[in-house]
């Protein structure tokens, strides 16, 4: 039996690894695909998907995959726009995204729902924090939570709102480490870790066109990091997934090896202290000023 762990102080305990579901609503999938990924996944344990209406048809194909198994997962989705008909970032938006995200999953309770990235301003005013609370005391969510980074992730942490947050834990995304990461840790408030994996730059002979893959490899290009006889997949999965605070690393993967591949990344345990030392520094000599990637 693969460890789990409490989600901060939410009460719900989760895998280490869980699935980012962000590449299983394209057109280049096929139901049937998913249907294995789904099965595989909880063979081996996964047993927490995250989605959100952002990502094409991974809602809908979760949902079908997971019908009848839906006891034995933990659904994690994100709101806040494309509501046919409402405003993106309202209350009303926020309110109906939830409804229609329970329709699209199959469910009528979600584990996890997270304001997708929102920023301060919006946080502040609590329009789109009320509606989440409501939907929590109406038993049709588990548990509310943000998803984002800096000083929105921050406020997010001690707003005493959320009882879990997602943000880019990775090491290409260290800044949170001490910072975010460390105060939600002391709050009990639960940590997701996404891009666990940094995009895995080193798959690119040049630099790729998607903003945030190629941010990603300038990155890792700039840290001029040594993997010292590791898969890069592995020391990116432990390195995030052993951080002291994250509960569960998402990755995000439609590809079944993959996913068996992080599990077995976490079979050998944490990355030692001299290999910790050297990502931290490096990190700390060049990346001291990145912000976390949204
Ligand atoms: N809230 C937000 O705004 C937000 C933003 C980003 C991500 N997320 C969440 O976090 C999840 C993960 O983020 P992400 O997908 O952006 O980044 P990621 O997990 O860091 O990287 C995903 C990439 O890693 C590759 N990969 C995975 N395992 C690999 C392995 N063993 N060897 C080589 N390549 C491997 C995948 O390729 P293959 O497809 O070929 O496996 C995919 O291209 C998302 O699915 C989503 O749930 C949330």
């Amino acid at each position: 039996m693969r460890e789990r762990r409490a989600l901060g102080a939410t009460g719900l305990v989760v895998p280490v690894v869980s699935l980012g579901a962000g590449s299983l609503g394209g057109p280049e999938l096929r139901d049937a695909d998913v249907d294995h990924l789904v099965g595989v996944a909880l063979d081996a344990g996964v047993t927490l998907f995250d989605t959100a209406r952002s990502y094409g048809e991974s809602e809908e194909r979760l949902g079908r995959a997971l019908a009848g198994r839906r006891s034995q997962v933990l659904l994690s989705t994100k709101v806040g726009y494309g509501v046919p008909g409402l405003p993106d970032w309202t209350g009303e938006c926020v309110a109906a995204g939830i409804d229609a995200a329970l329709g699209r999953l199959r469910t009528d309770r979600l584990d996890l729902v997270h304001l997708h990235s929102c920023g301060l301003d919006l946080l502040e005013a609590g329009d789109v924090v009320e509606p989440l609370r409501r939907a929590v005391q109406a038993g049709k969510v588990r548990v509310a939570a943000y998803s984002g980074e800096g000083e929105a992730l921050r406020w997010a942490i001690r707003s005493g709102a959320f009882g879990a947050v997602q943000c880019s834990v990775s090491v290409l995304d260290q800044a949170v480490l001490d910072g975010a990461v460390a105060d939600a840790r002391a709050r009990g408030v639960g940590i997701l870790a996404k891009r666990a994996l940094g995009n895995a730059p080193w798959r690119h002979a040049s630099r790729p066109h998607r903003p945030d893959e190629a941010e990603a490899w300038d990155r890792f290009r700039a840290l001029d990091l040594d993997a010292g006889g590791l898969d890069w997949a592995e020391l990116f999965t432990r390195f995030a997934a052993f951080a002291p605070g994250v509960s569960t690393v998402l990755v995000g993967t439609a590809n079944p090896a993959h996913l068996l591949a992080a599990l077995s990344a976490i079979d050998a345990g944490p990355l030692g202290p001299q290999r910790l030392r050297s990502l931290r520094t490096a990190f700390a000599r060049t990346g001291a000023g990145w912000a976390g990637r949204i």
